[in-house]
């Protein structure tokens, strides 16, 4: 049977562009007809916001579907765009590390047994995870094939990934041998300073051909979009935030044709 590829987009340190990739790489790979759904693991919600659904809009959510409470299906809702949908977070999910952590059954296997229910009806499922190694960002390595690695051209952006790549291999070696890492993505990459330019060559130089080819502008595009509730690709189709995340996707889509 057909199943959706399931890529996590993770990484423990926090405004690297974990949910701007979550949201646009969604988008855009819709735009290249695949049908997609985006899966919010992160109590901030901002994925949910950035598609434009407040909290008021939403009754259930993935923390009933981590507490098997409800099935995945009745916590699916439609986005404003077609082949779109959306399993929403809101601050409820808060709590839910704990209360994983001190559940008897299937801890780490919560979301992967209830995503394997719809993966057959999506070409893609995106999860965008929060800035912590706990048991959210476990559920969603352990429910994945691939992890997409946001590294922000900044200081320090190779800080914490020895953590995170541990963390990988700890659930390679446990819950989930299939996991592969996806990509590495460089965000917020500004050509015209040095410093950018230096940390892009550090982590091509430690990741190698793992790099995506394209990486992403600084472009304030991006943050308008999400403050809008929409992807950038129907907010402003034409900035370079927009094109960078459809050649995400091209490249994406590439890659997947040699793998197979
Ligand atoms: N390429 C970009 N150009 C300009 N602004 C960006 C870009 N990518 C992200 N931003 C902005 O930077 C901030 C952090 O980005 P984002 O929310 O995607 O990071 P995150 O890794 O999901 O953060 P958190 O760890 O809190 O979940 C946001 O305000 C976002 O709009
Ligand atoms: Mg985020």
């Amino acid at each position: 049977m057909f199943m959706a590829r399931i890529i996590a987009i993770a990484n423990q340190k926090g405004g690297v562009g974990k949910t701007t990739t979550a949201i646009n790489l969604s988008a855009a790979l819709v735009a290249y007809k695949k049908r997609v759904l985006l899966v919010d693991i992160d109590p901030q919600g901002n994925s949910t916001r950035g598609v434009g659904f407040d909290n008021d809009m939403i009754q259930i959510s993935i923390y009933h579907l981590l507490m098997n409470t409800k099935d995945v299906k009745e916590c699916i809702y439609k986005t404003q765009i077609d082949n779109l949908d959306l399993v929403p977070a809101t601050i409820d999910l808060a709590g839910a590390d704990f209360e994983l952590a001190t559940a008897k059954d299937n801890k780490h296997f919560r979301l992967k047994n209830q995503l394997d229910k719809v993966g057959n009806i999506y070409d893609y499922i995106i999860i965008d995870c929060p800035p912590s190694l706990g048991l959210l960002s476990t559920n969603a390595l352990v429910a994945s094939n691939g992890v997409l690695i946001p590294v922000q051209c900044e200081y320090y952006a190779l800080e914490g990934l020895v953590q995170l790549l541990a963390t990988i291999r700890r659930i390679q070696g446990t819950f989930n041998n299939k996991l592969v890492i996806e990509g590495v993505l460089l965000t917020m990459y500004d050509s015209r300073t040095k410093l950018a330019n230096e940390v892009a060559v550090e982590v091509r130089k430690f990741f190698k051909e793992r790099v995506y080819n394209v990486s992403i502008p600084r472009n304030i595009k991006l943050s308008e979009a999400q403050s809008k509730g929409k992807p950038i690709v129907n907010y402003d189709k034409n900035s370079t935030g927009a094109k960078a995340y459809s050649e995400l996707a091209k490249e994406m889509l590439a890659n997947e044709k040699t793998r197979k």
